[in-house]
């Protein structure tokens, strides 16, 4: 069989603390059981606060219950050249879909979706709610999301779409 070309996917919240980190988490977790290894994953935030830091204490927890280590990650700030070097910026929620748009390079070669809508997988208005200020259960509740579109992308990604 023919190497498959790599698909780039980049995931993008706010603080890329909680919800990014998450689902990149869920994405390597289940795309390696699957074993499609030519898809790289990253995760931004389109804000600057947590630059450098490892993700909040509470997605760490909550992704090690499934049996994914998010320890290692480090958030980063959406950059120009991420609409480039990637081929989907996959949005956590409506205003991080709208921030994406609002920042597109006239270079810009990446597709931008909401991450559930391109996993097929959205529920209602398709958004992830930020679980920042929440507790332990919107945490849960993310990852449940996530997960989701983790098994979409599987899905989609097997089906030779990208
Ligand atoms: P995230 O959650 O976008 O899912 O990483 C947030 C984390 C931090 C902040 C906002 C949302 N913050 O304002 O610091």
């Amino acid at each position: 069989m023919p190497m498959a070309e790599p698909v780039r996917l980049l995931v993008v919240c706010l603080g890329n603390i909680c919800r990014s980190p998450m689902a990149e988490g869920a994405l390597r977790h289940r795309l390696a059981e699957a074993g499609l290894d030519h898809v790289d994953v990253d995760s931004a935030g389109t804000g600057d606060w947590h630059v450098g830091q490892a993700p909040d204490a509470r997605a760490i927890a909550t992704a090690a219950r499934y049996g994914v280590d998010l320890e290692t990650l480090r958030g980063r700030q959406l950059a120009p050249a991420d609409y480039t070097d990637f081929d989907w910026l996959l949005c956590a929620d409506l205003q991080n879909l709208a921030d994406v748009r609002a920042r597109r390079p006239a270079a810009a070669t990446a597709g931008i979706a909401l991450l559930t809508d391109w996993a097929g997988t959205r529920l209602g208005d398709g958004a992830i709610p930020d679980p920042y200020t929440g507790d332990d259960t919107h945490f849960e509740a993310v990852w449940q999301v996530v997960d989701a579109a983790a098994l979409g992308a599987v899905r989609r990604l097997r089906g030779g779409r990208d």
